[in-house]
């Protein structure tokens, strides 16, 4: 048949710059997370700022996200860059246009044509159509910039993309595959769809560093890879919000469970981290280990091969955080529990459970860790060599509890497990009945009671259900009893059924703890890994079924990437050389068609009345599908008289898209039918254990149902359905596994075996379709959308319609004619080379929007910014000025305040000197004339003539003042300063005048005084007036001082030569010298001593040897001490710490003591700047160690005797000494 088609390529937003130099360049959207570490940007591909997707707000990042999905994600149809994509110039890099810059040259289509070449590079000619083989020669002649992907996907002899596969042959692609396997590299592209071939071994190409190099990748710039597709898949669902299916397909121990779990784990891997998600995330992937322990068994061709069909949907939320998902699940092989073939095993859980089940656990399982002590378990003992059960157990616990499953839903769970395994173990004894009908009874009751007790059973109920059935008739309800093999036939019925049911609830409490909270919007991604494609020696039901699913998605296939293209080409009126290749519908309605397909014939038989079997049923197909070119039997060959011994009776042969199955009829009505006698689900809805009750709701005598359940056909076709349905939704990305050897080998590749699913999985007529297609097809509306931002007419708005604006912006990008066909309703683009080139612009000028939109908003920022410092800052000059202006002023005032005394000053002193000093008589006279006139409020002047006298002091005439002056003058009183007389006033209204003249005059003659004095009097009046302030009414002594000179010097030191010594010690700094009486302080007598006052010292020396006796330094002196009465007793207070001081005060008697203690003040205050803290009181308090004195006054006065009187006969510390009063 022929059909059209063409793949849809993915476009992702981000691009990486292999391309160029073999770099990693992430360019991320905003907020989708950090870069790749170690990520450098690329030096061939301009870069927009670095920062510019990351410093700009929210605001920014939406409108850069905004931009970047092409308005909002309604970009349509998945646009994508198949494995054509590796157009681009032939001679330089596939990906991009000629990095020489080199011009696009019309090139026919590279469709066995090849692909445009410019002509800058090395080989390149403009125009130069490449060979018809379409095999890139650059591998051979110009070297592209270094780029690993490309060198594979260029290599000839293993081309990583068999679209570019040279000559185009089944022969080639083999070689191809094998050589690849050969080299390790096990994954192809044909477009976007991955081959993979099963290693059978593990491979170094899962590793963190993988995952990072393929996170946010292109596609076609990377090594073939499966995490390549599930980064464009999960990329498209993140950025395009399109919600992606993953098809993996193959037959059985392909691969399928395995690279599923890849394409998880890599999802998990890249979508962001958290709590949250990572929880999410680990609930998602730990749901493996569990499925796979109750769904996978060891069959002859997979060790873990799945016998069940999974589909997984898992939702994200707009970020791309996975947020949870749903696991469909789809018939469990459940014959597998009763019956296994030699070599196989039955379910995983049994074995693991026997193994690493604890010796507590199965005690309470009441289970025996002994695989041949099980009859469901063959009773053989079946170790699997690379498999450790008893690890795989635990790894499902931890699973479990990671799901979040209870302690008390993992036991309930293995228990309902232990009581199909001890099912098996349940004999049966045939007896006979009264009636002589055969019955059957339980051989031996130990098992069934332990499984009574596991499930809280009564046993003789288990008994009953197992050994015989209800019939009703009409309504009554007759018991009867079952034969042996029909009791049998109960036992593994209700095995089959309570292991298929716990295997529903599984899922189902998986789905509880991994379902999303409803109301979310999602994105989806779904994984389908379904049980392959098998062909054994004997084909039951089981297979039957499997095949069928495996054909739909076959046709999924087909009419997604082969049919359907095509047929869009005719639809879209464009010029299209259709591509042959098989359509499998045919098969697909041969079992499925409701009226006449195989599965309708069998649901016929199994609800017909009267006599059934398999017998009636393959006859009725022999004779339907007689003619039917896909189905064979011994009859339909008979009559078409060829023999074939391979064809029992009582089968039948499908020619499958993947080869040709012999099915065996036996058992089909009875699996179809899949009836589960009342009396068995009664008895287990009876049971206490809550799990294995409710998986038999049905058995509840309150709600009988006589409605018959739907055959197991019909609902896995019904199921089929639903998925392919569920499937057509959502964006396909295939991975096609391929299994290279029989034997499960390590690296083994078999190429007829791999021929002939190179055939089944039309992996040929796929490279036709996408040799002869286009890369690309999108509504005109949402192109435009995308794409409008690259021409300047259709940017912002294009108001034509979208197809003219299409046109407008592609005719302006000036891309070649052949690379572009306008349909009805798309635009088709034939080489991805061409669409990279455009999303590279796109993603340049969106750069640019992007940098505008930033420039634009930092330049708002700014502004605003600015504009609010710059109000600050007139704010704060203005209050800064204003505070240096106040302060300036009051500065300058305080100035100006100073200048102007300066110069008051300086003017009223200069007005002195002109009136004082120069003609200082007349000018004085003047001067007080006018001084007096002013301050008495006389007028000095009269009126002018002819004026009358207004208010104001009243006129005075000058001449008697003059005449006042002038008598002054001549009168003047004598100029001794005691003199105090001064003639009155003349005139009252003088006499203020007077009384001040009179002031001024004495001042004055004070004044001439000074001035005439000599500085020794000066020196002497000095001292008397130091005297005065110190003395004056305080001592009677002092008026009898104010009388005598003070001389200082009364000894005569220099005329008697008896003193040289003492003049010595004076020198030059004596300030007074006489002779004084010393006290002693013990008795009161007085001895002559003559005193020295130094401006250093004082001194005391002996008279007659006129020696110093005593030399005391100024600074020990204390204080001193004189009574108020007018002796000449001085007591000199002395420092206690000097070295006289210790022995007490110095008590002296002097002639001249006034004159001494002025004298020594004035010394003191002159060598310390201290006064001589002088206390003048009528009583004494002496230093310790002094008795008590007291003197009659006079007694000292003039060196009198003094006499000690003690107060007390001790000498007592701290008591007053009384100046005699
Ligand atoms: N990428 C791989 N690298 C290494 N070994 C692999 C790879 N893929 C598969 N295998 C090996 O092949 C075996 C079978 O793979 P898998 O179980 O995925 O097959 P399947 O296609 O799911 O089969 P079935 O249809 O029977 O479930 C795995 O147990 C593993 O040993
Ligand atoms: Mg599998």
């Amino acid at each position: 048949m022929t059909v059209f088609l063409m793949r849809p390529f993915v476009l992702l937003p981000s691009a990486h710059c292999r391309a160029l130099c073999g770099q990693p360049r992430l360019r991320r959207l905003p907020g989708s997370g950090p870069a790749a570490a170690g990520s450098v940007p690329c030096p061939g591909f301009p870069e927009p700022r670095e920062e510019a997707p990351f410093v700009c707000s929210a605001t920014i990042a939406f409108l850069c996200l905004f931009l970047l999905r092409g308005g909002g994600g309604a970009a349509g149809p998945r646009a994508g860059l198949g494995a054509s994509a590796r157009g681009g110039c032939r001679c330089c890099v596939p990906q991009f246009p000629c990095p020489e810059g080199g011009p696009w040259a019309p090139a026919p289509s590279w469709a066995g044509r090849g692909r445009p070449q410019c002509g800058s590079c090395p080989g390149g000619s403009p125009g130069s159509a490449t060979p018809a083989t379409g095999v890139p020669q650059a591998a051979g002649t110009a070297q592209p910039p270094a780029m690993e992907a490309t060198a594979s996907l260029l290599d000839a002899a293993a081309v990583g993309d068999l679209v570019m596969l040279d000559p185009l042959s089944e022969e080639a692609l083999l070689r191809t595959l094998q050589e690849r396997f050969s080299r390790e590299e096990i994954y192809t592209y044909i477009g976007e769809v991955v081959i993979s071939v099963n290693p059978y071994k593990p491979l170094p190409i899962y590793t963190p560093e993988k995952v990072e190099e393929y996170h946010d990748c292109n596609f076609f710039a990377v090594k073939p890879h499966i995490y390549a597709i599930a980064d464009d898949a999960y990329c498209s669902l993140r950025d395009r919000d399109q919600d992606q299916c993953i098809l993996i397909t193959g037959e059985s121990g392909a691969g399928k469970t395995e690279a599923s779990k890849l394409v998880m784990s890599y999802v998990a891997a890249v979508s962001s981290k958290g709590e949250e998600v990572d929880k999410v995330k680990e609930q998602l992937l730990q749901s493996n280990p569990v499925l796979e322990a109750f769904g996978n068994a060891k069959t002859i061709r997979n060790d873990n091969s799945s016998r069940f069909g999974k589909y997984m949907d898992v939702e994200f939320d707009f970020k791309g955080d996975p947020l949870g998902g749903v696991i469909s699940n789809y018939l469990l092989e459940k014959s597998r529990i009763v019956h296994h073939v030699k070599g196989e095993r039955n379910f995983h859980i049994f074995y693991q459970l026997l193994a690493g089940g604890s010796a507590q656990l199965l005690q309470k399982l009441k289970l025996r860790p002994d695989c041949s002590h099980y009859g469901y378990l063959n009773r053989e003992k079946s170790v699997l060599p690379g498999m450790d059960d008893a690890a795989n157990f635990r790894a499902m616990q931890d699973a479990m509890a990671i799901i979040g499953f209870t302690p008390a839903e993992v036991t309930a769970l293995l228990e309902v497990t232990a009581v199909v395994l001890k099912l098996g173990n349940v004999e049966l004894s045939s007896c006979f009945q009264a009636s002589g009908m055969e019955a059957s009874s339980i051989a031996e009751p130990q098992e069934l009671q332990e499984i009574s007790q596991l499930v809280g059973l009564d046993p003789s109920t288990l008994e009953q259900a197992l050994c015989s059935r209800t019939v009703k008739v009409r309504d009554e309800s007759v018991l009867t009893a079952l034969s042996v093999s029909q009791g049998y036939y109960c036992r593994d019925a209700l095995a089959k059924n309570i292991y298929s049911r716990l295997f529903d609830w599984l899922v189902d409490r998986i789905n509880t703890s991994i379902r999303v909270k409803p109301g979310e919007q999602r994105k989806v991604m779904g994984v389908l890994d379904i049980y392959g494609f098998e062909i054994f020696q004997d084909n039951g039901f089981e297979q039957f079924i499997i095949n069928y699913c495996n054909e739909k998605l076959q046709q999924i296939f087909i009419l997604m990437t082969l049919k359907e293209e095509q047929e869009e080409y005719v639809r879209e009126g464009i010029q299209w050389t259709p591509v042959e290749f098989f359509d499998n519908s045919i098969i697909c309605d041969l079992i499925e068609n409701s009226k006449v397909g195989i599965l309708a014939m069998l649901d016929e038989e199994c609800l017909r009345p009267g006599t059934v079997n398999e017998d009636t049923f393959i006859t009725k197909l022999n004779q339907i599908f007689a003619s039917h070119k896909h189905y064979e039997s011994k009859e339909t060959l008979n009559a078409k008289h060829v023999t074939d011994i391979s064809l029992p009776l009582r089968c039948f042969r499908i020619h499958h898209y993947a080869g040709k199955v012999t099915y065996n009829v036996t058992g089909f009505i009875e699996k179809n039918n899949d009836l589960l006698f009342r009396d068995l689900s009664q008895a287990m809805w009876a049971a206490q254990h809550t799990l294995l009750r409710s998986l038999f709701p049905e058995g509840d005598p309150q709600r009988p149902s006589l409605k018959l359940p739907p055959t197991t056909g019909s609902q896995f076709k019904a199921s089929v359905a639903t998925l392919m349905k569920n499937l057509y939704t959502k964006n396909p990305n295939y991975i096609r596994c391929i299994k290279p050897n029989d034997t499960k080998t390590a690296m083994l590749f078999t190429p007829d075996l791999v021929l002939a699913q190179v055939r089944y999985l039309g992996l040929m007529e796929n490279v036709r379709v996408r040799r002869a297609g286009y890369a690309f097809r999108q509504l005109y509306q949402p192109f435009l959308k995308r794409y409008k931002m690259l021409s300047s007419r259709t940017w912002p708005h294009w108001m034509g319609n979208d197809r003219e604006g299409t046109e407008v912006l592609l005719a302006e990008l000036q891309f070649p004619p052949e690379e572009l066909a306008y349909g009805h309703t798309k635009i088709f683009i034939r080489s991805p080379q061409t669409l990279f080139d455009l999303e590279k612009r796109r993603q340049q000028r969106v750069a640019e929007l992007a940098t505008l939109i930033q420039a634009t908003f930092r330049g708002w920022r700014c502004r605003k910014q600015y504009q609010q410092m710059r109000k600050s800052q007139i704010l704060i000059s203005a209050w800064f000025r204003g505070h240096a202006q106040r302060n300036r002023y009051k500065q300058m005032k305080r100035s100006v305040l100073l200048l102007q005394a300066y110069a008051r000053g300086w003017k009223t002193r200069r007005m002195y000197r002109r009136y004082f000093r120069s003609n200082a008589r007349m000018r004085l006279s003047n001067f007080i004339y006018r001084r007096m006139v002013s301050s008495d409020g006389i007028s000095a002047s009269p009126p002018p003539r002819g004026c009358a006298q207004g208010p104001g002091p009243p006129f005075v005439p000058p001449a008697q003042v003059q005449k006042y002056l002038i008598g002054l003058r001549n009168n003047l009183p004598p100029m001794a300063v005691l003199d105090r007389t001064w003639p009155p006033a003349p005139y009252k209204f003088l006499s203020d005048a007077n009384q001040e003249l009179k002031g001024i005059f004495y001042l004055w003659k004070c004044k001439k005084y000074r001035e005439q004095l000599s500085p020794q009097q000066r020196a002497v009046l000095q001292a008397k007036l130091c005297a005065s302030e110190l003395f004056k009414d305080k001592k009677a002594l002092y008026a009898h001082s104010l009388q005598q000179p003070f001389r200082g010097e009364y000894l005569g030191l220099t005329q008697n030569r008896k003193y040289q010594k003492l003049q010595a010690v004076a020198k030059d700094k004596l300030v007074m010298a006489e002779a004084v009486q010393k006290v002693n302080r013990a008795n009161g007598k007085k001895v002559p001593r003559l005193l020295l006052l130094t401006t250093e010292h004082l001194v005391l020396a002996d008279p007659k040897a006129a020696q110093p006796k005593l030399v005391l330094s100024l600074s020990d002196i204390r204080g001193a001490s004189v009574s108020r009465f007018s002796d000449g007793l001085l007591a000199l207070h002395l420092k206690e710490t000097s070295a006289a001081g210790g022995k007490g005060d110095l008590l002296l008697v002097s002639p001249h003591l006034i004159e001494l203690v002025t004298r020594l003040h004035q010394t003191l205050m002159d060598a310390t700047a201290q006064a001589l803290p002088l206390s003048i009181v009528d009583q004494y308090a002496g230093p310790r160690a002094w008795p008590t004195w007291a003197f009659p006054e006079g007694a000292w006065a003039g060196g009198g005797v003094a006499t000690a009187q003690g107060v007390s006969g001790r000498a007592g510390w701290n008591r007053a000494a009384h100046w005699a009063g």
